[in-house]
C-alpha cells in the first residue's frame, strides 16, 4: 500500500483527480469504479474543472459504482445515482447510459445482482477503483461480519452506519435500511484501488484497515491483500498513522 498523508486540501483532492486524469489520458476508455461519500467530493469538484479546462475527458470512459440504498426512489437527493449526477456525471461529458449504479428499485433484486456482476465482468475489472471506508471499515456497502461476499448482494446495513448517514437525512428513520453493494470480490479485481479517507473519525477505522490483522470484521483490512492501493488521508484521518 502506498499511504500519503496530505496536510491540506488542496493536495488531497488534486493528487485524486491526478491519478484518474492521469489513467484516462492513457487509456480514454477505462472503467472506473466510483464510490460516493463525503471523502471523493472534492477530487469530482477538481475532475469538473479539469474537463472544464480541457485537461481530461470522460467521453469514452464507463463507470460502475460500488454501491446503492433499497427502496429510495432514484430520483431522491440522497440516492447514490443523484449523488453522481449532481458531483460529477451533469458536469462532464461521461455517456450517461454508460454509467452503472445499482438500481435499488428493481423488483428482483437477487436478479440485479446478478445482472450487476455479469456487465461489471463483460466490462470490467474497473482500470481504477475510487473507495472510501466507513468508520466500522467498512467498503462500499459490506459490513463487518464473520463471512464476506464477493458478488454483489443486498445487506443490511449495520445500526453505526444508519447513524452515520443519518446526517443526510431528516431523521435516522428516513435512513434506508438496506443497500446494494459489490461485494469484496469484486472491488479488489480492480487493476487499482484509490482510498480517499478524510476526518479523525475515520483514524481507527483507517489505523485498522493498514495496520491491523486482515479480518472479515474490518472489510478494508482485506484492500492490505492487494497489490496496488494507493491510500490518500486528511491530516484527521491520518492522525494515527
Ligand atoms: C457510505 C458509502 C461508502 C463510503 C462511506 C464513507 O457508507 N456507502 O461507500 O465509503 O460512506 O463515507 P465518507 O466518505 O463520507 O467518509
Amino acid at each position: 500500500m502506498n499511504i500519503f498523508k496530505f496536510q491540506n486540501d488542496e493536495d488531497f483532492v488534486q493528487t485524486g483527480a491526478n491519478l484518474v486524469a492521469s489513467l484516462l489520458q492513457s487509456n480514454p476508455k477505462a472503467v472506473l469504479g466510483l464510490a460516493t461519500g463525503s471523502s471523493p467530493i472534492g477530487v469530482y469538484e477538481r475532475l469538473v474543472k479539469m474537463y472544464r479546462k480541457g485537461l481530461v475527458s470522460f467521453a469514452k470512459a464507463s463507470s460502475y459504482n460500488l454501491d446503492e440504498y433499497v427502496g429510495l426512489p432514484v430520483d431522491h437527493p440522497e440516492s447514490y445515482r443523484s449523488f453522481m449526477n449532481k458531483h460529477l456525471f451533469d458536469h462532464v461529458d461521461i455517456d450517461l447510459s454508460r454509467t452503472h449504479v445499482p438500481d435499488g428499485n428493481a423488483g428482483n433484486l437477487a436478479d440485479e445482482c446478478l445482472t450487476y456482476d455479469k456487465m461489471l465482468e463483460k466490462e470490467g475489472p474497473a482500470d481504477l477503483q475510487i473507495l472510501g471506508i466507513g468508520s466500522n471499515g467498512h467498503i462500499g456497502f459490506n459490513e463487518p461480519d464473520a463471512s464476506l461476499s464477493s458478488g454483489t448482494h443486498v445487506v443490511d446495513l449495520l445500526p453505526e452506519t444508519r447513524e452515520a448517514n443519518a446526517r443526510f437525512f431528516p431523521s435516522l428513520a428516513d435512513v434506508p435500511r438496506q443497500a446494494i453493494t459489490m461485494g469484496v470480490g469484486s472491488i479488489l479485481k480492480a487493476r487499482q484501488i484509490v482510498l480517499l479517507v478524510r476526518g479523525a473519525e475515520k483514524a481507527e477505522a483507517i489505523r485498522n484497515a493498514v495496520k491491523g490483522p486482515i479480518t472479515t470484521q474490518c472489510p478494508a483490512s482485506l484492500l492490505q491483500s492487494h497489490p496496488n492501493v494507493v491510500v490518500l488521508l486528511d491530516e484527521g484521518a491520518g492522525q494515527w498513522l
